[in-house]
């Protein structure tokens, strides 16, 4: 299948550069801490066992509907990242729990009783982790005394207490530089002291689950972490890219040109329905002399900055995913891509 081919929008992946990106992290955590990636980025089972195969421990997902699209791919060793609170969510975690290995964090001593409530009742026993907070300030108990209750909550409540969770998401985006390094190492020493308070009480901290893609190289700093939950590294973003170099930009949408003023502007059919500006206005991919200006619900409008500009209605040009994650939300496949022409369909799931 050809470009041409493909009806639009669409998202598309430079496999090329996926692959090398998979490549580099995998080879980054091949001993010591390893990598259960964020599937949140992708979407994709089919990513995912790449991941897996390429010595990924699992996939941590930031859904339960993430979680159970893996479960009904058959991929599992997963770890749901974000709280899961309120009865039909934990009637639906624990369905899932029962048939696969799927864990959750906790951050909150009555989320931990419903959860263990809904557990008995089912006779399961999940394994969950004690979100802390790090110094992000979103979820996550305090670091020390209140995540050390929790644990022992978790414990009373006769679940599994597998481990602690640190998300440092304050620090990926910083620039390169000593201040980086000192919020990254501030995060962790929270982290790690709370892990050391659990263990003088009695708990084994069998895992220590951190990190996303502008803090992986940092990560050796800490040899206590256990696994590593990098999502965009994968498919990347030029939002991303402007702090953290080392992983290329995969991922596109392709649209279709629908209108063409003069040499002032063309419009394609690829809006905020097919492309996330939630990080800002993408840049223009396949063709020079373009800049995307606005994104309305179903237009592209771009203003044409080069007049000798050959672009007309029916034409096709490609635009950056400039946030990957809230882009690939919008779609339900991906086109990968390889010298110019459709080498596979990605389906997206969760
Ligand atoms: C809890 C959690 N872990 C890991 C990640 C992955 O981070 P990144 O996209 O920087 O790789 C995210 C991303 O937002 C997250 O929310």
């Amino acid at each position: 299948m050809k470009v041409s081919e493909i009806d639009t929008p669409a998202l598309l992946l430079d496999l090329d550069a996926m692959e090398r990106n998979l490549e580099k992290m995998a080879r980054f955590f091949s001993g010591g801490t390893r990598l259960r990636p964020h599937y949140k980025n992708h979407k994709c089972p089919e990513l995912a066992r790449r991941q897996i195969a390429r010595g990924a421990i699992g996939l941590t997902c930031a859904t339960l509907s993430e979680a159970e699209a893996l479960v009904a791919n058959d991929i599992d060793h997963i770890l749901i990242s974000s709280e899961i609170a309120g009865a039909p969510r934990i009637r639906r975690f624990i369905q899932l729990a029962r048939s696969a290995d799927v864990m959750a964090v906790v951050d909150n001593p009555d989320t931990a009783a419903a959860i263990g409530t809904a557990a008995r009742n089912a006779r399961c026993r999940p394994g969950l982790l004690v979100n802390v907070n790090v110094g992000q300030n979103r979820t996550g108990a305090k670091p020390g005394v209140p995540a050390l209750d929790l644990a022992r909550r978790i414990a009373e409540e006769g679940m599994k207490f597998r481990g602690l969770m640190g998300y440092e998401g304050h620090v990926a985006h910083m620039p390169e530089g000593a201040e980086k390094i000192s919020a990254y190492d501030l995060a962790m020493r929270a982290l790690m002291n709370t892990k050391r308070l659990l263990e003088e009480n009695g708990f084994t901290v069998g895992i220590v689950s951190t990190g996303g893609t502008g803090t992986y190289h940092l990560s050796r700093r800490f040899p206590e972490i256990t696994e590593f939950q990098a999502g965009s590294y994968l498919l990347m973003d030029t939002d991303y890219k402007r702090t953290c170099e080392d992983f290329e930009p995969a991922l596109s949408v392709l649209g279709t040109v629908i209108s063409r003023t003069g040499n002032e502007r063309v419009v394609i059919d690829a809006g905020l329905k097919s492309i996330s500006g939630e990080h800002g206005v993408p840049l223009v991919k396949s063709v020079e002399g373009l800049k995307l200006r606005k994104l309305n619900a179903e237009h592209g409008i771009i203003d044409i900055v080069d007049p000798g500009v050959q672009v007309q209605p029916g034409d096709t040009i490609e635009v950056w995913a400039h946030y990957s994650d809230a882009t690939v939300n919008l779609h339900d496949r991906i086109y990968g891509m390889r010298n110019g022409v459709v080498e596979e369909i990605l389906k997206l799931q969760g």
